[in-house]
């Protein structure tokens, strides 16, 4: 019997994996057939990308005009819209491409769906805090259930850059620091975007970006140089990139850095070398917004010509709202000074994508107007932002266990013009997103009856209404909130502040020289703390913030992000208790701006610590070089106990499993969740490697007093790293192991690999 099933699934396997082929040949030669017929215009149509609104990311580029791009969307010369939402825009557009044109090759529709689209979960820096797999590809799964309703079939993410440093003001829009818990992160991205079928009506195609190293911008500025090493290039940025490529993304977008003295965009190393050639990689390269042009202005191009010419033989297979490409490459085939080949490789890529979107055979499946209104909106996506929302809470502090609040009893003041903010925990990405959509602190808060909660402002964060496309550069002064506030908290039993940065002070273009509380809500923190140091302290920012002051006074400290559309309600949740905070920090937290970059996998250097009791090691003479929060941080209601870690001897050969076990316990009086983490650290190695280095994790739930064996293997795929050629290697050395419920990990073994 168990023979007969057996046979069954592998003869099931055998007719998918042939299905899947003759599909993939079918594919390959309708496009042959397409690429027949099409002219070098038609050609350079589909490398063409047109925005449907202005301003929406960048400056309208000059002579751009909403005419002409109708125009070229009837003659066939666009390949894809970006930011046209909605289903009755999308059709509109759409019936151009299909209708009126020669060929009737339907356009691919990009969004910026970054962390939802009406529906809004928390932002991506929060949502990887969750180290929460499943709930993080779910949130995906929403916001493609969501975009493609509205007529969207391809979005701008996910971000997969690593960034060491929190005044880049992007670090919001990805998973953090580390490579390894990046790489799971956007796989799970990916999966939860594209699904298990592309061509699914409620999938989207997902696109890696920026490729690469846009979290290295130096000192944090936005846009900058990059100037890093090839083992950071191979170790650190690109890792995640390979993980979304593995995982099946379809396109992969490039950045507006230059890396080493060459534009991303224009970076064959990159882009042929490294992701079509050695990764294998058939998808398409979208530029970033007019980063064609920028090759110009970055002194790489001396004109759009040669702009075109350079990025089209790098690989950069469609420009978006650059103009480059329409405008230059047909001309330059012409003259034959690149070969048509070129633009045959990018457009099959292209219309690869679509083809197995599906839009060759229903150019108009996303355009459902009842699917549109039943999809958008609907309680399901709410609950699920929720849930997200509720995983990804980190608690920093919990001193006198001022957390969970009591039910019953109590004057609560909230305080803090964040927590009655419905605009900005909808963070700077949310396009689609009506204003003043998210349930607020306050509102979360009032759901609780028990108490008597009352509210005072204390002060505002910015002087003036901040947006997206608008520089917030002023922060407030005005104190004349205070003396409410200070009023309130003196009559309560506890104080919930709520503060942090607005919404729109981070994200694309808002990098930040301070890491401290903007405007005057330190002040605010230190004057109510004087009235009544019973504070509980809300974080809402999009970056690790410097909150020393903060950390050694004020007893409770709550990291919340920016939650998205149900962020009270999930604030609410758990300063109550009915939900049991267990995020851990995806970004190491510094003690001052001039710490940073900090990570927790750092390399030793010669002289790590003062063992000799005089200056000269690598410290800092003004404030300690550890971090206020380490790499993987975060506390629960319960507490666990870590012991027993164990190795399956301690000694093995290149290619062996090594298997490790640890006992966690849970030593409190609730159900927890804890994420076991496990770091390891090569003690020499032909390059030097980190002094930890973070190889596994799993987020285990357990009961009060309840004990489970946690078990992990590491192998090739973990051990080894990449030289400065970019080629993995696994080599022979002793190794460390430790595990624990942060970076900071203490229990430790020890293994030979020979
Ligand atoms: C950003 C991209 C984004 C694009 C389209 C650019 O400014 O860097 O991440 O996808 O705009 O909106």
């Amino acid at each position: 019997m168990k023979n007969t099933l057996l046979l069954t699934v592998y003869i099931l396997l055998f007719v998918g994996c042939q299905t899947t082929k003759s599909q993939n040949q079918e594919i390959e030669q309708r496009i042959d057939m397409l690429l027949k017929q099409m002219t070098i215009e038609e050609k350079v149509g589909q490398m063409n990308q047109y925005n449907g609104f202005w301003n929406v990311t960048g400056p309208a580029p000059e002579g751009g005009s909403a005419e002409k791009k109708y125009e070229h969307l009837r003659k066939g010369w666009v390949g894809s819209m970006l930011s046209v939402r909605g289903v009755k825009e999308v059709r509109a557009v759409q019936k151009i491409a299909v209708e009126e044109t020669r060929l009737g090759i339907p356009l691919i529709i990009g969004f910026d769906v970054i962390h939802g689209y009406k529906t809004l979960s928390p932002i991506p820096l929060a949502e990887a805090a969750s180290w929460d797999l499943e709930a993080i590809k779910k949130s995906a799964e929403t916001a493609a259930a969501e975009a493609s309703a509205s007529g969207i079939n391809w979005t701008f993410g996910p971000m997969v850059d690593i960034s060491r440093d929190a005044r880049w003001g992007r670090v919001m829009e990805g998973a953090g620091e580390d490579p390894f818990l990046g790489s799971k992160v956007a796989e799970a991205r990916v999966k939860g975007f594209q699904g298990d079928d592309l061509s699914a009506v409620n999938t989207i195609a997902a696109c890696a970006k920026h490729f690469a190293a846009y979290g290295f911008s130096e000192s944090g500025k936005e846009y900058n140089t990059v100037d890093i090493g090839t083992s950071t290039l191979h170790n650190i940025v690109l890792p995640p990139f390979k993980a979304a490529v593995d995982a099946g993304v379809k396109t992969l977008m490039n950045s507006f850095n230059e890396i080493n003295g060459i534009p991303s965009t224009g970076s064959s190393y990159l882009q042929r070398d490294i992701l079509k050639d050695a990764w294998h990689f058939d998808g398409f390269v979208v530029s970033d917004w007019g980063s064609l042009n920028e090759m110009i202005t970055w002194g790489y191009a001396k004109d759009t010509r040669e702009a075109a010419k350079i990025t089209v033989t790098a690989g950069s297979d469609m420009d978006m709202e650059g103009y480059v490409y329409i405008e230059e490459l047909a001309q330059l085939v012409k003259d034959g000074v690149i070969k048509e080949y070129l633009l045959d490789d990018a457009v099959r890529r292209i219309l690869r994508v679509k083809f197995e979107l599906g839009l060759f055979d229903n150019p108009y499946k996303y355009c459902d107007e009842a699917r549109e209104k039943e999809t958008i909106g609907n309680p399901k996506n709410h609950e699920a932002v929720l849930d997200m929302a509720k995983k990804s809470i980190v608690l920093l502090k919990n001193k006198n266990h001022l957390l969970p609040l009591k039910k019953e009893g109590q004057k609560i003041a909230l305080i803090g013009t964040l927590a009655a903010d419905k605009n900005s925990p909808l963070g700077s990405w949310r396009i689609a997103a009506d204003d003043n959509t998210a349930v607020s602190v306050l509102e979360g808060m009032q759901h609780y009856k028990g108490n008597i909660l009352t509210y005072a402002k204390g002060a505002d964060v910015t002087t003036e209404k901040a947006e997206f496309v608008h520089e917030v550069k002023i922060n407030t002064t005005d104190k004349s909130g205070f003396a409410e506030a200070l009023a309130v908290a003196k009559q309560s039993d506890v104080v919930v502040m709520v503060l942090g940065e607005n919404g729109f002070q981070t994200g694309e273009a808002r990098s930040r020289t301070n890491l401290l509380l903007p405007g005057v809500q330190q002040e605010l923190l230190e004057e109510v703390y004087k009235v009544n140091p019973n504070i509980v302290l809300v974080l809402n920012n999009g970056r690790p913030l410097a909150i020393n002051w903060a950390d050694e006074h004020i007893p409770t400290i709550v990291e919340a992000w920016q939650l998205g559309t149900e962020t009270g309600n999930a604030v609410a949740q758990v300063l109550y208790g009915d939900y049991n905070p267990s995020g851990k920090l995806p970004m190491t937290f510094p003690r001052n701006v001039g710490q940073v970059p900090i990570y927790y996998n750092y390399k030793n250097t010669g002289r790590p610590t003062n063992k000799d009791n005089n200056v000269f090691w690598s410290h800092y003479t003004d404030v300690e070089k550890t971090p206020l929060y380490p790499f993987g941080y975060g506390l629960s209601y319960t507490t666990f106990e870590y012991s027993n870690l164990k190795l399956e001897g301690n000694s093995f050969k290149i290619g062996d499993d090594i298997n490790v076990s640890v006992t966690l316990k849970n030593t409190g009086k609730v159900t927890g969740k804890e994420v076991v983490q496990l770091y390891i650290r090569d003690l020499y190695a032909s390059i030097t490697r980190p002094v930890k280095e973070l190889k596994g994790f799993e987020l285990v739930e357990l009961k009060a007093g309840e004990t489970k064996t946690i078990h992990f293997t590491l192998n090739n795929k973990t051990l080894g790293f990449y030289d400065n050629d970019g080629k993995y290697i696994v080599e022979p050395g002793d190794f460390k192991v430790f595990v624990g419920g942060s970076s900071i990990a203490s229990l430790e073994a020890d293994f030979t690999l020979n």
